[in-house]
């Protein structure tokens, strides 16, 4: 333990610009002569959920709940590093970054109990098309039907006009749009499933791109969008205001078509909004039966850059099936435990299902991602068969 607050105080220096008190401080005024709370208690995982800000900061380590208000300030890493995981489940994220740091030592004074999940009665109850509101981004958990069901409202063949309901900011360069289905109708995407949005340019002409509905519920359908510098559809759906109108048409079903329990195995290659269509993929596969084994290698740029990280995370903590591997080009916070660089061979080998049978690799993301992963599998042994790149 000392050793970690003579390493942390050594880069105090650089650490100040983040947390305007040491750790040292905070052995002394918390950690020494501490123990824990008398009364430690059973804590529902919802009622961790309501304290999610920096006024109230509850955060889960390996099922013990914390209360780290006052810590926050403290922390070497800073506030803003710990936030995606406020109110939520922290231990994968703490583990990427410091799996060596003694947490229950350092938290003895925050300690406030034990996780439990919530009272199962009550999810009983919930509406069968269950959609779980995760902070900015809201995940419908349900599994989608296996063929489209398009609502009247939207049509694969013609364009149909959407009011936007909602926008909301999920990093700094992407936001969701919640878009409204007429009659409170839900629509049905398919898994890895995709709509198309148009603009209009200056001249009249209508251009289009694919989008992937990450969310659904009566009247609704959220779709998250990254914004191009250059891009010309996505500069002007992020010109869009509540009350404007978005022209969809869909959905279709992509390269990759989900059926039930036909894997064991898979191994899923995302870069940026490259995750889109796994989000409801991973729900879905989280749910089936006998749950196959998904290990998810998300690429990213860096740290301010990953999109619903505290999902990530929750899925990682809940389920053994599930692990998400990081790799950043261009981290603000380098650390030995998140991948740095681009994709390599190393990290296919290490992460990926073995090329064999009842086995599926995807891939998703900007094309040169997908340029560069192809060859990549291929040298590896993977066979056509084996993986499919999700382009629309
Ligand atoms: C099946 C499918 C599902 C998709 N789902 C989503 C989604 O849910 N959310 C989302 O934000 N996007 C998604 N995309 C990407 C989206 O369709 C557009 O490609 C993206 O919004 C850029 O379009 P644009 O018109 O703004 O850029 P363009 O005008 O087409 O391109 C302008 C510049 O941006 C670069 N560029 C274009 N696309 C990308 C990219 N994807 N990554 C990096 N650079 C790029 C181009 O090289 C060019 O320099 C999906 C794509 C597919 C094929
Ligand atoms: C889960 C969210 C968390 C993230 C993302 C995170 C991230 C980080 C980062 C990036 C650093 C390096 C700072 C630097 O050297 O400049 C760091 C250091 C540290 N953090 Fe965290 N942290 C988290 C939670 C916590 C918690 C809850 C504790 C309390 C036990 C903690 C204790 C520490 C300690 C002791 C160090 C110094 C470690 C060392 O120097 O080896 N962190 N953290």
């Amino acid at each position: 333990f000392f050793f970690v607050v003579m390493s942390a105080e050594a880069r105090r220096g650089r650490n100040k610009r983040r947390s305007a008190k040491g750790l040292a401080d905070w052995y002394v005024s918390h950690c020494k002569g501490a123990r824990p709370a008398p009364n430690l208690r059973k804590i529902p995982m919802s009622e961790v959920m309501e304290h999610n800000t920096e006024e109230s900061f509850w955060m889960v380590l390996k099922g013990a709940v914390y209360d780290i208000t006052a810590f926050q300030h403290y922390h070497p890493g800073g506030v803003e590093i710990m936030l995606p995981v406020a109110g939520a489940d922290g231990t994968s994220l703490f583990n990427q970054y410091h799996k060596w740091v003694n947490e229950e030592s350092l938290l003895q004074a925050c300690l406030l109990g034990y996780v439990v999940k919530d009272d199962p009665d009550k999810a009983k109850t919930a509406p069968a098309f269950l959609a779980k509101s995760m902070g900015e981004v809201q995940v419908t958990t349900a599994s989608a039907p296996l063929k489209p069901t398009a609502p009247a409202a939207m049509s694969p063949a013609q364009w149909k006009d959407f009011r936007v309901l909602k926008k909301t900011y999920v990093t700094h360069d992407t936001q969701t749009f919640r878009l409204q289905v007429p009659n409170d109708v839900t629509p049905h995407f398919p898994v890895c499933g995709h709509i198309k949005i148009a603009a209009t340019t200056e001249d009249g002409e209508r251009i289009c791109r694919s989008y992937t509905p990450i969310a659904t519920g009566p009247g609704w359908f959220d779709v998250m969008v990254k914004v191009y510098p250059e891009g010309q559809v996505s500069q002007y759906i992020h010109t869009m205001d509540v009350g404007d109108i978005l022209q969809c048409k869909g959905p279709y079903l992509g390269e990759f078509e989900y059926e039930p329990n036909q894997y064991t195995r898979y191994g899923l290659l995302a870069a940026g909004t490259g995750i889109t269509p796994f989000v409801g993929l991973i729900t879905t596969l989280l749910q089936e039966i006998t749950v196959p084994q998904v290990e998810l290698i998300f690429c990213n740029k860096s740290e301010k850059d990953i999109l619903m990280p505290r999902e990530l995370a929750d899925w990682t903590a809940e389920h053994k099936s599930f692990a998400v591997h990081h790799i950043l080009s261009e981290p603000e916070c380098p650390s030995e435990l998140v991948m740095r660089g681009h994709i390599n061979k190393t990290q296919l080998l290490g992460y990926l299902p073995k090329p064999g049978e009842k086995m599926k690799v995807l891939v998703c993301g900007p094309p040169g991602f997908i340029k560069h992963c192809i060859p990549l599998l291929e040298e590896l042994g993977y066979t056509e068969e084996m993986y499919t790149a999700l382009q629309g």
